[in-house]
């Protein structure tokens, strides 16, 4: 099955030089890959969507952004909404990220008000859900990740939910170079199909994607991707580095 390979860009790529350089490396290693069996997504920072994806042509290569407003236009000074992001090439947009939460007061209400309006406007959000440290060590995981889903996803119809992409991106795991185990990531993806089997039934329920996300490297990502059965991978630091980026999606692939 084919294999979705998100790279979350985050606040990089600051100068136009650098963009250049990024996207140049990225063709070129590109070109070096057989990648028949992967849908890799890259994210940008927002000022950068539109010249990716004029830049990035390949038929197996999206652009997604990382943030929207959850409102479509209107007096939200410094804010993107979804029609804007679409109209220069964007086709996913990550959502509920664990950074939004901690450093903009982001939270499930707002994360579902997000969800709705990208799928109004034929975006693919890409719905980021995970525990922090604390609430595993308090055995609240679960509790938490079902809350995530239950209020993010609330008012969102079956059919639209398959085309919600989820990502479980444990926070302790993001940008820490802790790696759950295989078995710990198989224990949320479980819990997820069974949540949504139960709200939109087995059949909605299988083909909704599940990701990894937090620390992936292509050394690790036979542990966090193939092992526990998940759909692909959500990538932050090495996603910098289009050949090692690559390597994750070669690794996949085949
Ligand atoms: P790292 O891969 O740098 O841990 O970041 C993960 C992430 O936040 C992806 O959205």
């Amino acid at each position: 099955m084919q294999k979705i390979i998100i790279a979350n860009l985050k606040m990089n790529l600051l100068t136009l030089a650098e963009r250049e350089r990024y996207i140049e490396s990225f063709k070129k290693e590109l070109k070096n890959k057989n990648l028949a069996n992967s849908q890799i997504v890259l994210c940008p920072p927002a000022v950068h969507v539109e010249y990716f994806s004029k830049s990035l042509k390949a038929k197996n290569v999206s652009i997604g952004a990382q943030n929207i407003f959850s409102e479509e236009r209107g007096s939200y000074t410094g804010e993107i909404s979804a029609p804007m992001v679409k109209s220069v090439g964007a086709k996913y947009v990550v959502i509920g990220h664990s950074e939004r939460k901690k450093y903009f007061f982001e939270n499930n209400q707002t994360a579902n008000a997000k969800i709705k309006i990208a799928l109004k406007n034929g975006l693919v959000p890409v719905f980021c859900v995970g525990e922090t440290k604390e609430e595993r060590l308090s055995g609240s995981a679960a509790d938490v990740i079902m809350k995530q889903i239950v209020e993010g996803l609330a008012d969102v119809s079956s059919a639209k939910i398959q085309s919600v992409v989820i990502v479980y991106e444990p926070v302790w795991a993001v940008g820490s170079d802790e790696t759950p185990t295989g078995n710990e990531i198989l224990e949320a993806k479980i819990l997820l199909r069974k949540l949504f089997s139960h709200a939109c039934g087995p059949e909605v329920a299988n083909k909704i994607k599940i990701l990894y996300g937090g620390s992936v490297k292509a050394k690790t990502v036979g542990q966090v991707c193939l092992e526990p059965g998940m759909d692909g991978v959500l990538v932050g630091r090495e996603s910098l580095i289009p050949s090692e980026f690559l390597k994750i999606a070669e690794t996949l692939d085949s």
